[in-house]
């Protein structure tokens, strides 16, 4: 079977790896256009576009973020829909919620106080969900509703993290439409700013967050601001610690554990680590 990856970093590796034994791989897709002509294993990296010109069964969808947009600019290039495989993206998202409506049971169970809160909110596709299965606590949603800021990207380089200039990556957000995905509005707070500054005023405990911030600066810093205002029993979720692309976010983890002599565990949606408070 002849395939095509639409996407060249984390989940696309991934499907590339999962699936190269037993398909046919022609070609990666991606947006970013400074990847155009580049390969992996011999496979080239290709404008979405030449999809048109291309003999193909199926084409994965390699990234979770831009999902849905990769999905619809699919779909106006005229391929087929039954062509369109999401197995790859489904898979970790539902794992994801599964994850976050087991922990709701346990809150529910150890009868936790506390509210919740993201780190890294960007569109709001996971925050919808908080806010959805935490209906009757208050969720804190922390970003620049910017992009990165070029003090976190400045310190990623330096750490060598990486090479390029990612200020001002997932700007194309706005508080308004964050908040009009939201099943319970009221209960939603704004903290709109570079974190931690954002967190100035807020006084409050938490039973759950999510940190999803990508890099290694905002996620050392949201560790050690939630940590110790989560309620013993509270659970931290750290996005792409497991990330071939945002190599910080595991050193971030380690490190504040180590520190701290907490542990982390993976939580099954390919990307993410749990912290739970003990003590
Ligand atoms: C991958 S996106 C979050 C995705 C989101 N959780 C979802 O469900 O789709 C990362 C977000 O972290 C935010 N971010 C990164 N560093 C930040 C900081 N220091 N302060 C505030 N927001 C930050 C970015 O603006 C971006 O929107």
């Amino acid at each position: 079977m002849d395939v095509i990856i639409y996407g060249s970093t984390d989940t696309g590796l991934r499907i590339y790896n999962a699936i190269k034994e037993s398909m046919n791989v022609i070609s990666f897709l991606d947006d970013d256009s400074s990847k155009w002509g580049k390969s992996i294993d011999g496979i080239r990296i290709q404008n979405p576009k030449s999809i048109q010109d291309m003999e193909y069964d199926e084409v994965y969808i390699g990234v979770l973020t831009y999902h849905m947009e990769v999905l619809k600019n699919l779909l106006e290039m005229g391929v087929q829909r039954n062509k369109i495989n999401e197995l790859y993206v489904n898979i970790p998202t539902f794992a994801r919620i599964e994850c976050l409506r087991n922990i709701r049971s346990i809150i529910d169970e150890e009868l936790l106080t506390g509210n919740v809160a993201e780190l890294g909110v960007f569109r709001g596709e996971f925050a919808r969900e908080i806010n959805m299965i935490f209906p009757d606590r208050t969720l804190y949603l922390f970003d620049t509703f910017e992009g990165f800021s070029e003090k976190d990207v400045s310190v990623e380089i330096e750490k060598n993290y990486t090479k390029q200039d990612k200020s001002g990556y997932f700007a194309n957000t706005s508080e308004e439409y964050v908040m009009s995905l939201m099943a319970y509005p009221e209960k939603c707070v704004i903290k709109k700013g570079f974190f931690p500054d954002s967190t100035l005023g807020v006084e409050d405990t938490f039973c759950f967050v999510n940190i999803d911030a990508d890099l290694y600066a905002p996620t050392i810093a949201g560790l050690n601001y939630f940590y110790p205002r989560m309620v013993v029993g509270g659970i931290i979720l750290v996005h792409d610690f497991f990330s071939l692309t945002f190599h910080g976010v595991r050193d971030a983890v380690k490190e504040f554990c180590f520190a701290k002599k907490c542990t982390f565990m993976p939580i099954g949606d390919t990307l993410s680590v749990g912290i739970r408070k003990t003590e």
